[in-house]
């Protein structure tokens, strides 16, 4: 004999005690960043220009960084083995036509290039950690998180 079981209803309570965070909404307003200010997405002064210019800014999910840029060649958003090695065969996404606004979606690093390989030899390419949303706006008693 095969016995089913029923499981039990949830109570009233409980379901609005699930449901009411996923209503909250987003603390902070997300920020555009234009990359590298006035000079755009371009072959760089020095090659560091970009890892600079990035590390004077903070980056949250839901971010979005706009990179203007002219020419033939592409922005490419690659993994972090083809950031270092100027990779290009196979990026995660492929962008052109000179606008791209680009949604920082997760928390980690996200890396870009050009795909031009020797521009981005040359410093065209930028690596970026993305902070979750929740950290603008810290809980009071944060003290001992990751302990
Ligand atoms: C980035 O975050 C760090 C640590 O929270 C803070 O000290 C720094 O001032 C922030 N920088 C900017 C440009 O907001
Ligand atoms: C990216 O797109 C451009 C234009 O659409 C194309 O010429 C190029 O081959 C593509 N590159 C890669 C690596 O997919
Ligand atoms: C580029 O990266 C791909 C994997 O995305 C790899 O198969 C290929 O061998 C790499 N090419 C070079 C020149 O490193």
């Amino acid at each position: 004999m095969i016995m089913k079981l029923v499981p039990p209803t949830p109570s009233l309570p409980l379901i609005l005690i699930l449901v009411i965070p996923l209503l909250q909404p987003l603390p902070v307003p997300a920020a555009l960043f234009h990359v590298g200010g006035p000079m755009g997405w371009t072959v760089p002064p020095t090659p560091d220009f970009y890892q600079t210019w990035a590390s004077a800014r903070n980056y949250t999910i839901g971010d979005v960084l706009e990179f203007s840029y002219t020419g033939p060649s592409s922005l490419l958003n690659v993994r972090k083995y083809e950031y270092h090695r100027c990779n290009s065969s196979h990026p995660i996404y492929n962008f052109s036509g000179g606008m791209t606004r680009f949604v920082l979606l997760y928390s980690g690093n996200c890396y870009f290039i050009s795909s031009d390989f020797h521009a981005c030899k040359k410093g065209q390419r930028l690596a970026v950690r993305v902070l979750p949303r929740h950290r603008r706006s810290p809980p009071p008693s944060s003290s001992h998180r990751g302990a």
